[in-house]
């Protein structure tokens, strides 16, 4: 229980770390994803014109605080996915190696069975116990994504006057119910679970690519490459679904009658290059955030087989792949 609660407060710790770093990005993001929304590309305004042009203007009229709109948010947002995450990932992947392991490894104990590591089922618990987080943690999502838009100088989006999460969370519920703090769900899960399932999978395929192709060596250099590679690909996936996401959380419920709606009129007034705007503010903070993870996992399962082979004596080949 001690560690369970151990690696929750860790990796929450190094979760809002990487969040304030990379926050300023997602505050750009954001508003480049509403920016001229619905609008045909001729007629839309653009007030922010990319990444670094982003950063700087609102840096220069709103200050850091601009930047850091919403930052509780994030952090809330953070601790609810990891908290998903740590206490789903484990029931999910015993209950899913119980269902689907049975017959090919009747021989095992219950135990055994319990303990199985299979690459194909612990992806998935990750990215359902993923899902699960991102739908607990979507309301605290969208008033992030008001508060980000929120603007005194150059405004895009629904303008809300949100003193803090807290007070976010209240007035939607007054004026909007349940369902309003609810809005945007779905996309929400889409966009985790498309990127939670495709991050290892690419990780591994890029590792045995780089290995083979180039003859690289397990280590550091491999490590980054590698997960650079998976941040761009988790990128790719969840860009498109994160914008939609962002235009449904600005709404009020009066623009879109569902996520497929959002989707359907962005492409068809914007063009279908429209999914992808504010990716590279999408990319400036998904890249460092991916290359950390990852690289600290490794460091971690290193250190684990380390301390399973000297201090516990079990040889790599006794625990099956
Ligand atoms: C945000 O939502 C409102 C409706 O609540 C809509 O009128 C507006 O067009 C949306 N997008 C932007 C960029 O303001």
């Amino acid at each position: 229980m001690s560690t369970t609660i151990g690696s929750f407060i860790a990796g929450g710790i190094a979760a809002c770390g990487a969040v304030t770093v990379t926050h300023s990005f997602e505050t750009v993001k954001i508003r480049l994803q509403l920016q001229g929304e619905l609008q045909a590309k001729k007629d839309a305004p653009k007030m922010y014109r990319g990444v670094l042009h982003g950063v700087n203007v609102i840096y220069k009229n709103e200050g850091m605080k601009g930047l850091l709109r919403g930052l509780s948010c994030a952090y809330i947002y953070q601790m609810t996915l990891n908290g998903c995450r740590l206490g789903f990932y484990d029931p999910i992947r015993r209950s899913l190696n119980s269902l689907l392991l049975e017959h090919d490894i009747s021989h095992m104990s219950s135990d055994r069975i319990k303990t199985y590591q299979s690459l194909p089922i612990n992806i998935a618990s990750g990215a359902s116990s993923g899902i699960l987080g991102a739908a607990a943690g979507s309301p605290f999502f969208l008033v992030k994504t008001r508060l980000q838009s929120y603007s005194p100088f150059l405004p895009v989006g629904t303008q809300h006057q949100y003193r803090n999460a807290w007070d976010g969370l209240g007035q939607i519920y007054k004026s909007e119910g349940v369902k309003g703090l609810y809005r945007g769900i779905w996309p929400a899960m889409i966009r985790t679970g498309f990127g939670s399932s495709v991050q290892l999978p690419t990780y591994f395929l890029a590792k045995r690519r780089l290995q083979s192709w180039f003859g690289l060596e397990d280590g550091a250099p491999l490590h980054l490459m590698s997960s650079t590679a998976s941040g761009f690909v988790v990128c790719v996936v969840m860009h498109p679904p994160d914008t939609v996401m962002s235009r449904m959380y600005n709404q009020t419920g009066n623009l879109y009658s569902s996520a497929f709606d959002c989707l359907y009129r962005t492409v068809k007034t914007e063009g279908v290059l429209a999914v992808y705007k504010g990716f590279f503010a999408h990319l400036a903070r998904i890249l460092p955030h991916t290359i950390l993870t990852l690289s600290l996992a490794e460091q971690t399962n290193k250190l684990m087989r380390r301390f399973e082979e000297n201090a516990l004596g079990i040889p790599d080949k006794l625990k099956g792949a």
